[in-house]
């Protein structure tokens, strides 16, 4: 990997750019990563990654195919445990073991298949395995209200009933109901993998918003993209992995699409780009 100014994998930034590990975010950072590694036998799938994760922010993870993001994203849910490093959550470190301790943490991941039951209604679907009951009894009115409520503060309004089945929705109510039963459990970290990739233009453009949303309300939300038209369109930050290093992290506004192709395709970024985005 060529060390450029944008490039670095230590904590420090040379050029005042944020980097990994510096204080550009630290007044809210959420979640941090330190010195995260992943082995798969021979393969090194995360090589000493350092991230830091903001509140109330949109922060896109970026790379090639193969770059690491996927495992990157399994070590915070609890679904890989990483080979070496630490996961700092609220300034205190953590052991993320399982799907339920990322859960616990207020950890939600909301993935590509996004594991929602096509037979069940939009109410059950928000609730399952977490019911509210009432003597005993499923609380129907409680969970149809709360739904109702959290789908209009996300002003999710295409959805014609909470009782709709889950297989008659299209590709971006079905992302907005996963979306939304994050934000019922109250998690302060949804993490998202390629969250448009299935979706057309207009149903694009609600789930952006919907990310948006999420970030005003002050969840940090993680967010695996190919698209870097929506990630210009929807980030606050962006991070870059390649070949299983993070090689640059920092505002969107210090990556134009040239210097984040170029990170993307080589690791790291020609002088003249570096400068020219600053
Ligand atoms: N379960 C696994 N077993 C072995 N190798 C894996 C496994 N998951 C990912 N890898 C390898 O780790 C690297 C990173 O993969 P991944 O995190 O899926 O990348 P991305 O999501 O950026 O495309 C790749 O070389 C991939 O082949
Ligand atoms: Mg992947």
């Amino acid at each position: 990997m060529t060390a450029t100014p944008e490039s670095t994998s230590s904590a420090t930034s040379q050029n005042g750019m944020s980097a990994p590990g510096d204080s550009g975010v630290a007044s809210s950072v959420l979640l941090s990563l330190r010195g995260i590694s992943k082995n798969f036998g021979a393969v090194e799938a995360l090589k000493n990654v350092d991230l830091d994760v903001p509140a109330g922010q949109v922060t896109a993870l970026i790379g090639d195919n193969g770059a690491g993001k996927t495992t990157l994203i399994k070590a915070i849910a609890g679904i890989y445990a990483p080979s070496s490093g630490d996961i700092i959550w609220e300034g205190r470190k953590v052991s993320v073991h399982t799907p339920r301790d990322a859960e616990d943490l207020g950890i939600a991941t909301v993935y590509q298949d996004l594991a929602l039951c096509d037979n069940l209604d939009i109410v059950q679907n928000m609730y399952l395995g977490h019911e509210e009951t009432r003597h005993a009894t499923l609380d129907e009115i409680k969970m149809e209200l709360n739904t109702k409520r959290v789908l209009s503060e996300l002003s999710v309004s295409t959805v014609q009933s909470v009782r709709q089945v889950v297989g008659s929705l299209s590709g971006g109510q079905r992302q907005a109901i996963a979306v939304a039963r994050a934000v019922m459990r109250e998690s302060k970290l949804v993490i998202m993998d390629e969250p448009t990739a299935a979706l057309g233009v207009s149903q694009t453009a609600q789930v952006l918003d919907l990310i948006r949303r999420l970030a005003s309300r002050g969840i940090a939300v993680l967010v695996i993209s190919h698209n870097l038209v929506d990630v210009f369109e929807v980030a606050d930050r962006v991070a870059v992995m390649y070949l299983g290093n993070l090689v640059s992290c920092g505002p969107i506004g210090d990556y134009d699409t040239e210097s984040a192709v170029q990170l993307i395709t080589t690791g790291g970024t020609r002088t003249d780009v570096a400068s020219s985005v600053n």
